[in-house]
């Protein structure tokens, strides 16, 4: 199972108010992934010059990055309206139907997974995102017509967790793709001390830099994290967090020095021992490992190929030296070597 501190998904189906209250609001807030800042920047600026709508956008990258977040900035920033919805929710064409026709001018629609849209809806939504028509088929049989009514003109911002199922022509549609990164620690520091000000908790720099570095380089986790330290600091200690208070809570809940939970080293140490280091399959890992392939390969890979504790090769997975340094394992000399700098 999974630990629940290092769950990059949200906490239930819906947010936490937690979650809520630490989201940021407006672009400078949003800490990091300075690229996709200056690009939207442009984009955004040059739509509001011309009166228009932004272009479609679309985020993707693994949980807990800053996607839905970053949705809820854009309707700020262009002072719109946000309209939320999931590739999963829209079963049929007439739940895209009712959305789409509830939008005013340049509002911002996002939709959450949206590699999980079904044909017919997706088929819908071409024509909508371009023409920004919506074609509606009334009656069945040889008496079925069709009628086509105008949208206002809005803001697609998709989010998704795998870019692999984003189909061809869905893609081509968005004016701006862009992939979320994992944060570097600086950045993650900065998120929980400023999420330790929203919470009116004291942190000093040694004691955020601590958080900041166990977790999987994503602000959800850091956050999620930063409250559990709180909750032990208050407990146990005098209510304010320095790197001894953060170090102690973070041990009592599991949390090793890289930020790796059971699965993560489940995994790494399936590769080393169980299968000699690898290649090893997908499917073949997951089973070994009771998960789904899926699961491994959005949600615990990206994060240990980032770091150097695995890599994928045409053959399978492999387990990098990093992998059995971690685990306190002797590397072997059959280790492939991780890429230098200077090669
Ligand atoms: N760049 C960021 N700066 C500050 N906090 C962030 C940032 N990105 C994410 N967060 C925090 O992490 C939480 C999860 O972000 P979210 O937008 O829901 O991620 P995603 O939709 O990619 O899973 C947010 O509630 C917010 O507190
Ligand atoms: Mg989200």
């Amino acid at each position: 199972m999974r630990d629940e501190f290092l769950d990059p998904r949200p906490a239930d189906e819906g947010e936490s108010i937690d979650e809520v209250g630490l989201r940021p609001r407006r672009l400078a807030e949003f800490v990091g992934q300075r690229e996709l800042k200056e690009h939207l920047t442009i984009v955004l600026e040059a739509a509001r010059r011309r009166g228009q709508a932004a272009d479609h956008v679309l985020l993707a990258g693994p949980p807990g990055l800053g996607k839905t977040s970053m949705a809820g900035i854009i309707a700020a920033e262009m002072d719109v309206h946000l309209h939320v919805t999931s590739g999963p929710a829209l079963e049929r064409a007439g739940d895209l139907a009712a959305i789409l026709t509830k939008l005013d001018e340049g509002d911002v629609l996002f939709i959450d997974e949206i590699h999980r849209l079904s044909r017919v809806v997706e088929e819908i939504l071409y024509p909508a995102m371009e023409d920004f028509q919506l074609d509606i088929v009334v009656g069945k049989g040889p008496a079925a017509s069709s009628i086509r009514l105008a949208l206002p003109r809005f803001t697609l911002v998709g989010a998704t967790t795998r870019t692999g199922m984003i189909t061809g022509p869905l893609r081509d549609r968005f004016g701006l793709v862009a992939r979320l990164d994992y944060y570097d620690a600086e950045e993650l520091g900065q998120i929980v001390r400023r999420a330790a000000g929203i919470l009116h908790v004291t942190i000093d720099a040694a004691g955020a830099g601590e958080i900041a570095g166990r977790s999987r380089g994503t602000p959800r986790i850091a956050n999620r994290l930063l409250r559990r330290v709180r909750d032990f600091a208050e407990v146990r200690g005098n209510g304010s967090i320095d790197v001894a208070t953060a170090r102690h809570g973070l041990a009592t809940f599991g949390v090793d020095e890289r930020g790796l939970d059971k699965v993560d080293r489940a995994i790494l140490t399936a590769i080393c021992q169980q299968f000699h280091g690898g290649p090893v399959g997908l499917s073949t890992l997951a089973i070994g490992v009771g998960e789904q392939p899926e699961t491994v390969e959005d949600m615990y890979e990206p994060f240990l190929i980032q770091q150097g504790f695995l890599a994928r090769t045409p053959r399978g997975r492999v387990a990098m030296p990093a992998a059995y340094e971690h685990l306190g394992l002797v590397v072997p000399s059959t280790a492939p070597r991780p890429p230098s700098l200077f090669e």
